[in-house]
Order: C-alpha cells, then structure tokens, then sequence
C-alpha cells in the first residue's frame, strides 16, 4: 500500500514544476506546525467549545465530501495550474475563456453521482487561481455568463446538490492571477522566467492590493448572500510565515474577511487557509493536502479534512494517468475515519461538464462499497484505547451506537481472525455487508483473546467489514 502510494506520489511530482514543491512544503510546514504545534491563545469570536461541536455536528458525522475543480483550465487539460506553469498572460489564457462551453454540464448527474459514492456534501471552485469565475459577479466581467455557457453555473450546482439532499460548499481562491489589482508573487505567471525585483516592480506599477482586498469582499459577500445557505466556505491559499514573496493574512485583510463570512452565514464551516494560525478559531479544521494514510495518524484528536485527488492533478488532466486504485480510495476513506477525520475527494469535471470515465469509474466503486459499509464510517471515529487493532485490519468505531468496525485489508485464508484483549467485551459480531453472524470463542493461545470464524470465501468487498456491538 505504501510502496504503491510512494510510486504514485514520485510520478505525481514529475508533473510540477520545483516552485511547486517549494510551495506545499512551505504551505503543509505552516499549516502544520501553526496548528498542531503552537499553543493558539488568541481568539476572533466568543463562541464556545459547545457551541462550534454542535455548528460542527453534521460535519464531523457525515465525514466524506466530494471537491469538484472545474473551471476553464478544464479545456487545456492539463493541471488547474497551467496558466502559471507554462506562464500564459492573461493575453494567452483568453482563449479558453472565449470557447468555453461544457454542453453537458448537468449538475443533477454529478449530484447523484456523489450522494451514490456516500458522499454527504460537496465544495466547488466558484474562483481558482486563474481568476475566473464560475458564478455571475457584479464585480468581474471575467465569469461564466460571459463565456458560451452563458449560465451561473455555481447556481446551478448549489441548486441540483442541495436537491440530492447533500450540503453545499464553496471554495474561493484568495489567490488571483487575472485582477489588475492584485499583486505580483513567487507564483504568479508572470514573475516565473524573470524573477528580478525589476521586473516585480514594472508589474507591480498601478496594482493596488487595497482594491483587491475589496473585491474580495465584494465577492465572498455575493456568494454568501445570493445563494441561500452555504455550508462550507473552502479559503485557498496564504504563504508560510516566512515567504518573502508571497501573501499573507493582512494582504487578504483575513480578520475583517472571515468576520465577514461569519456574520453573513453564521453556521457555515471555515477551513484553515486565511492564514490565521495565531488565532484558535481562524479556521474549524486542518487541511492535509494529498497525504499518505500513515500520516493521517497524526491529526487523531484534531478537525480535520484531508482533500485528496483520484489522480496528481485537482482539475481534469487528460493525459495524468497515475490514478489511484479502489483499494487507495477505500484505504484513504477508511483510515481518515478511522483517526477521527474527514476524507474529501476531488473530481475534475471536463470541459463539456461531465465526470470522465475513470472518475465514473471510480466513485462506482465506492458507491458499491459504501452501499454495504457505510455504516462502518458514518459517525465514526478512532476506537478507544482499549481495543487494539487486530492483523491486517483498520478500526473504527460508533461512540452512540456502541459498536465496533474491523475494516479486513488482508482476508485471513484460515477463515479465522483473532481479535486480541477482546474477551469479556463484544455480545455479537456480524459482517456489515449482510448482517450476517459471526461465531466466535476464546483463543486456543491466550484465554484474554477471541477468534472469530470469518466465511471461508471472502465477501466481495476489497475491504470486507466486520461488526462488533459492543457490551
Ligand atoms: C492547492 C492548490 C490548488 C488546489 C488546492 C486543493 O492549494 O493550489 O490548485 O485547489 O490545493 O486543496
């Protein structure tokens, strides 16, 4: 499992550029160490501890999202960032603006899609990095119905999800490579070939990071108020501390932005990339980027969401072919749950507005999965300390209903499975894919141990599981 993440990971990097690198090591290294290792003392709002777990609830219950990035880099194909690695003017990049088109753009389908996969809400890119905007602003002309799609687009997503039954989400890039006012960085295409502080300062000349500043507002106040309840606003991105060239809370005027966010949608969840590591309540939760699963283990305890992709890229990348495998996904679903945290996956659409057939693919998968699992994740977090995970499985664990889940990676051929310490502390045990039950007695080597006897022919489920009701 790891090797194959390992190989994936390595093919995944010789897609970005150095720079690329640099800025998820400065990006995860600040994200990390200002919330897990600093002591946040300071604080923007009042509200208690009681009150966010309860703003929290269905979030932290419902732990798998789906993340769409779609936008017009969808028609180049080939990373969300392409603008900015084949350092395109907005001159170059005016092309994909001008035709596009996504003729199958049907929300609906992609909403049935994600609540079949178990996905209970969705986050889509209502601006990325390139600046434009899949919503109808009064602040831009840079927006979808200006394009041949002609539609507000983040309506109609918002519309079809919320009809599925799902909880709708926004991401917002706080990065803009378009607006005239926003200024130069160590990632905007135009600073890429010629990184002279000459060259910042011609580009720099008539920006004005205060007018950006305002549009931001502008722009996350027509989002918050024209679409009715929003539950999840997804901020991306600010700079580590440190970066020289880069932005940080005060050039977003982050404070007064979330602020903003929380008076105009008071119950909606923040992430944690304003930039406000200082603060204990500058974010609701972490955001571990494209980790592996061993590394989730240290977020046990925290909020958190680990936003991973099928592939390396977040938006559709044709020719990316190192996409992960059902048993990765289930792997990543499961092991999120399984230390307390949330999984969202990210589709990127095509440019016609379908999902391609490898993310089709896919999310069958796990909607087949999930369909006879669910249950092992919905709800769920780390088992308490007194249960140890048995060989070559996962746990996770239902505090209210009492109940025990043994995620089995490596069906045992003896057809039976020591559950060890376990004796004196489950009353039934079945397999959740049919409730069907499972014997068990103590352990021929240690009378503290149980063994169950699991069917012979394992279930066909990549991960089968295992349900333990608890005395
Ligand atoms: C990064 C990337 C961006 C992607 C995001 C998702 O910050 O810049 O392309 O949208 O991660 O987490």
């Amino acid at each position: 499992m790891c090797r194959m993440f390992r190989a994936e990971n390595i093919q995944t990097d010789c897609l970005k550029l150095n720079n690329m690198k640099k800025i998820r090591f400065l990006l995860t290294a600040s994200l990390l160490s200002a919330s897990i290792l600093h002591a946040q003392t300071k604080k923007i709002f009042s509200e208690s501890a009681t009150a966010k777990e309860q703003r929290m609830a269905w979030w932290t219950n419902d732990r798998f999202g789906m993340f769409i990035h779609w936008g017009i880099y969808s028609m180049a194909a080939r990373h969300e960032w392409v603008k900015h690695y084949e350092h395109m003017t907005n001159e170059e990049y005016q092309k994909y603006f001008d035709l596009f088109n996504p003729d199958q753009f049907e929300p609906s389908v992609w909403a049935k899609q994600a609540k079949a996969a178990g996905m209970k809400y969705a986050v889509l890119t209502t601006k990325h990095h390139d600046g434009f905007c899949l919503f109808d602003s009064k602040y831009t002309n840079y927006k979808a119905t200006n394009t041949p799609a002609h539609r507000d687009l983040v309506r109609e997503y918002v519309n079809a999800f919320r009809a599925q039954g799902l909880k709708v989400g926004f991401y917002y890039s706080l990065l803009d490579w378009h607006h005239p006012d926003y200024t130069m960085d160590d990632v905007h295409p135009l600073t890429q070939t010629d990184t002279s502080q000459a060259n910042y300062d011609r580009l720099n000349k008539g920006r004005d990071m205060r007018k950006y500043r305002q549009y931001l507002r502008d722009q996350i106040t027509e989002l918050l108020t024209n679409y009715g309840k929003i539950d999840v606003l997804w901020l991306d991105w600010t700079w580590g501390k440190d970066a020289r060239r880069g932005k940080h809370a005060e050039d977003w005027g982050a404070v007064e932005l979330l602020k903003l966010v929380r008076q105009l949608q008071p119950g909606i969840i923040v992430n944690n990339r304003l930039g406000l590591e200082d603060y204990a309540d500058g974010g609701d939760f972490v955001t571990p980027e494209q980790v592996s699963t061993a590394e989730l283990e240290k977020y046990k305890g925290k909020t958190w969401e680990t936003c991973q992709t099928f592939s390396g890229s977040w938006g559709y990348y044709r020719d990316e072919n190192t996409w992960k495998s059902h048993r990765q996904l289930l792997d990543l679903l499961i092991t999120s749950a399984a230390n307390g945290g949330n999984l969202i996956l990210n589709v990127g659409p095509t440019a016609r507005g379908e999902f391609d057939y490898r993310a089709k693919n896919a999310l069958d998968s796990l909607a087949y999965w999930i369909h006879a699992n669910g249950r092992a994740i919905y709800n769920c977090t780390y088992a308490p300390g007194e249960f140890k995970a048995p060989e070559n499985t996962k746990l996770t664990y239902n505090k209210s209903a009492k109940r025990l889940y043994v995620h089995v990676y490596d069906y045992p051929s003896s057809g039976e499975l020591v559950l060890p310490g376990y004796s004196g502390k489950i009353c039934y045990a079945q397999l959740l894919n049919d409730n069907s039950e499972l014997k068990f007695a103590p352990s021929r080597e240690s009378s503290s141990d149980l063994t169950l006897q699991l069917p012979k022919q394992q279930p066909k489920y990549t991960v089968p599981v295992i349900e333990l009701i608890l005395k």
